[in-house]
């Protein structure tokens, strides 16, 4: 049986996407190919954790998982993560 990709959604609400969603939107030019090639990565409505105020924008949610204040380099590692332990 195949297995699924991981689910990766990037929160582009107001305040993920002024606060470095945007930049994560650019995956593809520094996500390594290999990871993005078993993952399936898509922008999301506001996920609604910054109403909550657990943690700071911008938010990702990887395999049902919440992660916060996600830059570029976290994003990498936290795929590569998620990767290894799929
Ligand atoms: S804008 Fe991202 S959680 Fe609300």
């Amino acid at each position: 049986m195949k297995k699924s990709k991981i689910k990766v959604r990037i929160c582009l609400g107001t305040a993920c996407f002024v606060q470095g969603g945007a930049d994560l939107l650019l995956y593809n030019d520094f996500v390594d190919p290999a990871i993005l090639a078993v993952c399936d990565i898509e922008g999301c409505p506001c996920l609604g954790e910054c109403r909550v105020g657990n943690g700071s924008a911008p938010y990702v949610e990887i395999d049902g998982k919440i992660y916060d204040g996600v830059n570029q380099d976290l994003f990498c590692k936290l795929l590569a993560e998620a990767v290894k332990n799929a």
